[in-house]
């Protein structure tokens, strides 16, 4: 195996040695999109929910009934219509709706059993009537009204897996149709799970043919990676329409289960192997996290990012694009230093180091190629620039072979040697002849003041 591959494994490893930490004894609420059941790998999708369950995550799956529904209906000739998302359910469809949805869910206990996991199917969910809305009587199609937690927080105790059916019923035990978003959205809530997953037959969250906001970073696959709550909301007023459209629908729960408690919603391909674990146990994920706790955040360096700091720097250093330093330079230096850290494992560093006549250079900037394109490096060079107009500085600059042009991008320009400070002139590598870019601060600069790339 080449070194490299090596090191990446080696690196993932580690990063799922912090999330097994991290996520044991949480629960997870995982609503599996129905389409995904016939899909060729779906068993190996409830093979790896069952890993996640003996590694002490409380696992409960809610598996959508929708197409399983729409072949049961077919069969017997009964037409029900869509209104914005909802399937109007007619009382004489109930009976088969039912049997569609206990379907499903049995064939997921049943998989689970293949696995040598046990699962329960329940009614935990009250349900009240959609009633009539616009003038469209949702009949038979119903909203949570409660999750009957303690019951489900007694079958995790038994170390089962609970599987919801999209039926819930009234008080007086009224069976209606419900959505397994919704479902799954409000088991979390009320369980104050860590995650919630929606496990689709889409890529994640993606940008095509809607608004992102400002400062969201959208991946070369066109799948937004991540979003916080708040991006998430602007997400939604952005892109508000009449109309239903399902990944909206998903945003929306994924924000509401963030202001409701729920730390992070997932939405990920269950087309695509492996996905759920690259998703958790990964610090880069695979798909699409909302999120309303800290993932990730710019800090001064300390001791214990040495180490850390020197691998992630080790390539750039062979590539001779940064000089060498020693853990001892590190150390010398460490408050000259900010790293960019994510769930704990640091993927971007940089240094602002002052000299004389109030300038200091912004030097030692690395970002992990894994975090590239995601405006890590403009949020590292921010900042500096805060840190510098703190220190009350007259200008930073850089020396750059290759990263000119996404400095002059970002409102930097271009010095001569006269403009350095003269013990950085005096080190001036002629024969690298690096272009020198400057920023002026100026007093009244604020944060944010940096051109948007
Ligand atoms: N593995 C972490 C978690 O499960 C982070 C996932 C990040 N995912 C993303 N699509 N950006 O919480």
């Amino acid at each position: 195996m080449d070194k490299t591959m090596l090191k990446e494994q080696v690196e993932i490893i580690r990063q799922a040695f912090g999330y097994i930490n991290q996520f044991k004894g949480e629960t997870f609420v995982i609503k599996l999109e129905g389409s995904l059941i016939a899909h060729h790998l779906f068993p190996l999708l409830i093979r790896d929910l069952v890993l996640l369950h003996r590694m002490g995550i409380n696992v409960i799956l809610v598996p959508g009934a929708r197409d399983r529904i729409n072949e049961v209906l077919k069969k017997y000739a009964i037409k029900c219509r869509t209104v914005n998302g909802v399937r109007v359910s007619p009382p004489e469809a109930i009976p088969l709706i039912k049997m569609a949805a206990f379907d499903v869910t049995n064939k997921i206990m049943t998989m689970l059993a293949e696995n040598g996991a046990n699962g329960v199917i329940g009614n935990w969910v009250r349900a009240k009537s959609i009633g009539v809305r616009n003038g469209v009587d949702f009949q038979c199609s119903g909203l949570v009204e409660k999750v009957q937690i303690d019951i489900v927080n007694k079958v995790l105790g038994e170390g089962l897996i609970p599987i919801f059916p999209t039926i819930g019923w009234s008080a007086k035990g009224r069976p209606y149709n419900l959505s397994s978003s919704e479902i799954a959205f409000s088991i979390s809530v009320e369980l104050n799970a860590a995650k919630l997953f929606f496990i689709a037959d889409r890529p994640g969250v993606t940008a095509q043919g809607y608004k992102i906001p400002k400062e969201v970073y959208v991946s070369s696959d066109g799948v937004v990676s991540q979003l916080t709550k708040a991006q998430a909301g602007e997400f939604l007023d952005l892109n508000a329409r009449d109309s239903y459209d399902e990944q909206l629908d998903l945003v929306a729960y994924a924000y509401r289960a963030c202001k409701g408690g729920v730390q992070r919603v997932h939405v990920i391909d269950g087309r695509v192997e492996g996905m759920l674990l690259k998703e958790i146990f990964s610090n880069r994920g695979f798909g699409t996290m909302i999120y309303a706790n800290q993932h990730d955040n710019i800090r001064p360096m300390v001791m214990g990012d040495v180490p850390e700091v020197l691998r992630l720097m080790q390539p750039s250093i062979e590539e001779g694009v940064l000089v060498h330093r020693t853990e001892t330079d590190l150390a010398e230096y460490i408050d000259n230093y900010a790293v960019y850290e994510v769930d704990g494992t640091i993927h971007a560093c940089a240094a602002l180091q002052v000299y004389s006549g109030r300038q200091a250079e912004i030097a030692g900037m690395v970002v992990d190629e894994t975090y590239s394109n995601l405006g890590i490096g403009k949020r590292m060079v921010s900042y500096l620039i805060e840190q510098a107009t703190a220190k009350k500085l007259k200008a930073v600059f850089v020396l750059t072979t290759q990263t000119s042009d996404w400095f002059s991008h970002m409102g930097f320009s271009q010095g001569k040697i006269a403009d350095l400070p003269p013990e950085r002139r005096k080190n001036y590598n002629r024969k690298r002849n690096p272009l020198i870019l400057r920023y002026k601060l100026s007093r009244h600069r604020t944060k944010g003041s940096l051109r948007v790339e």
